[in-house]
């Protein structure tokens, strides 16, 4: 519950030691109707990442999923997706982590070369053409989690910074997305503007393929535009399954 729990936001927090997933309790709680509702956990012992991936979700992170019902058609969504980097990134500044967005859902830390992953993002809905009935936002934040629990190429905040109250910091993610989501267009330009993404030369594998050149624009609700030696190619968030830079 969530005064109990000591999160003044405005959604209902509903927490788990151990948990299988939370995106998947958070459908199974959206099926039944409720909105508004964020499951968290401690440890998740099947986490999902995007593409079918595994996500692998230790003790010791802030593992959540919201609960939206919105009234908007699924082609928006991807703009929730975005919202929750935006909001991440920016609690993760907050506490000192010099972290960005990498298009469309990675909260990264750069050293050197290389980008190491803090957080990963997973958007799922249902409904209609016109209409979604429900979208549940699964914010995967490697906060207090160890080096030795971490998967290849992944940094936390403990790494970057020390160990974060997970409390203070599950607040400012939550306080930052609910902002943006009454705000809708505030969350493309809060985006640009924390992105690493954005002029660089891109290879983004598609479904139809591979698209090389440069990112140069991101527009509603996450469509990245890379300039290619044809012009000008849009790739949606959800048709993404690879990016790199060239
Ligand atoms: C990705 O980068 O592939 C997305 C990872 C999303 C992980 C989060 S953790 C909370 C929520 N529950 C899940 O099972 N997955 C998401």
């Amino acid at each position: 519950e969530a005064v109990e729990f000591g999160l003044d936001a405005p959604f209902e927090v509903e927490y788990h030691d151990s948990i299988s997933s939370t995106n998947d309790r958070a459908r199974e709680l959206a099926a039944e109707g409720r909105e508004d509702v964020v499951v968290l956990a401690d440890e998740q012992t099947g986490g999902r990442g995007r593409l079918d991936r595994e996500w692998t979700a230790p003790s010791g992170g802030i593992w959540l999923s919201i609960i939206l019902r919105p009234t908007v058609p699924p082609a928006s969504a991807p703009a929730f997706t975005l919202a929750a980097a935006v909001a991440t990134t920016r609690a993760a500044r907050e506490a000192g982590v010099d972290a960005a967005i990498k298009w469309p859902n990675d909260v990264l830390v750069t050293h050197g070369d290389t980008d190491r992953k803090l957080t990963g993002i997973l958007t799922e809905m249902e409904g209609e053409a016109d209409r979604v009935s429900w979208v549940v936002v699964g914010i995967g934040i490697n906060a207090n989690v160890e080096a030795a629990d971490l998967v290849a190429g992944a940094t936390s905040l403990r790494e970057e910074t020390g160990d974060v109250n997970r409390r203070v910091f599950t607040q400012r993610v939550l306080e930052e997305f609910h902002e943006l989501r009454s705000d809708p267009d505030a969350v493309v330009p809060a985006w640009r503007e924390l992105a690493d993404t954005l002029g660089r030369r891109v290879r983004v594998d598609t479904s139809g393929g591979e698209v090389v050149g440069e990112a140069v624009d991101i527009e509603f609700p996450g469509t990245l535009v890379i300039e290619t030696d044809d012009g000008p190619v849009r790739v949606s968030a959800g048709d993404c399954e690879h990016l790199r830079p060239v």
